[in-house]
């Protein structure tokens, strides 16, 4: 089959021809067209990739086109491929997502490893502002016997991150609530984690960040709202020896340490990504 796109019906009629289509299509918005155009086809007429080679010569129902024309329309109007897939990868699982939820980024999978460092088997975990659950999630994989407890103040969110655990971490305590507010003053835990919301209000990364949630995002003028508050918070949360863990702009590592050694912890240190950024700071409890 030629790759030029002159050469495809339009509509096409075959599975095969509609991936040739979706491809051109694609290529004002996206920069891996074929991968995208694979991944949208089998996400609208739900089958996995490999059926798309398997049934190429299968006609498309007049269903299945409004469906993938649906999908389409929203990829080239600039919603993010998470959104029109409705699920997304994040370390080795495939959750749901939904524009109510933040998008899980690879970035946040350094903080996931980190905090499962040297994490006993049945550590008691706390994984404030979940959002679609990834973090909680990845760690309840990774350590089947520890508790955990995830906080959203989003309930549209919160029913998401559910969705995702039932059948992956039934053990997961799921609260809905502003930061510490729905804990039980007497819990306790060997980790506190926290992917919160750290861009400044007029960060200029925001107009392309337009379909996640604001209130995932921005957390004030100067952006270090929601760290500051979690981190005034949570010795009185931790176990002794108990640290927390804190993912923050890559410009925020200093003003964190200073929020931590403020705060009383010690052994503060930043971790940074596979490109060197500074992404992740822990700490001891007071
Ligand atoms: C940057 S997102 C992180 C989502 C998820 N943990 C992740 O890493 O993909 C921040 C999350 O904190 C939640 N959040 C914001 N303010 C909150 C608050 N006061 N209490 C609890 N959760 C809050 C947001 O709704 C959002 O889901």
């Amino acid at each position: 089959m030629s790759s030029d796109s002159a050469a495809v019906p339009d509509p096409p009629r075959l599975l095969r021809d509609w991936q040739y289509y979706l491809r051109e299509q694609l290529r004002i918005v996206s920069d891996q067209p074929e991968q995208e155009a694979r991944w949208l086809l089998a996400a609208a007429l739900g089958r996995d990739t490999a059926a798309l080679v398997r049934d190429g010569l299968t006609p498309i129902s007049s269903g299945e086109r409004a469906r993938i024309a649906s999908l389409l329309a929203h990829r080239r109007a600039g919603v993010p491929l998470a959104y029109c897939l409705g699920e997304w990868s994040f370390y080795g699982m495939a959750l749901q997502v939904a524009p109510d939820v933040l998008i899980p980024r690879p970035d946040t999978e350094v903080l996931v490893t980190c905090t499962l460092e040297g994490l006993p088997e049945r550590a008691r975990v706390l994984d404030l502002g979940t959002g679609s659950g990834a973090i909680a999630l990845a760690i309840a994989v990774a350590r089947p016997h520890a508790e955990i407890w995830a906080v959203e103040r989003s309930p549209a969110a919160l029913r998401i991150a559910r969705m995702n655990g039932v059948t992956r971490a039934p053990q997961v305590s799921w609260l809905q609530g502003d930061w510490y507010a729905p804990l039980d003053a007497d819990l306790r835990f060997d980790r506190i984690v926290a992917n919160p919301p750290y861009l400044r209000e007029d960060d200029s990364h925001l107009p392309d960040l337009r379909h996640e949630p604001r209130e995932a995002l921005v957390a004030g003028p100067s952006g270090l709202e929601c760290l500051g508050h979690i981190i005034a918070g949570a010795s009185s949360h931790l176990l002794p020896q108990g640290v927390l863990l804190l993912e923050h702009g890559a410009d925020q590592g200093a003003a964190v340490r200073t929020l931590f050694d403020g705060a009383g912890f010690s052994a503060v240190q930043t971790r940074h990504d596979l490109a060197g950024r500074a992404r992740v700071t822990l700490g001891v409890g007071a």
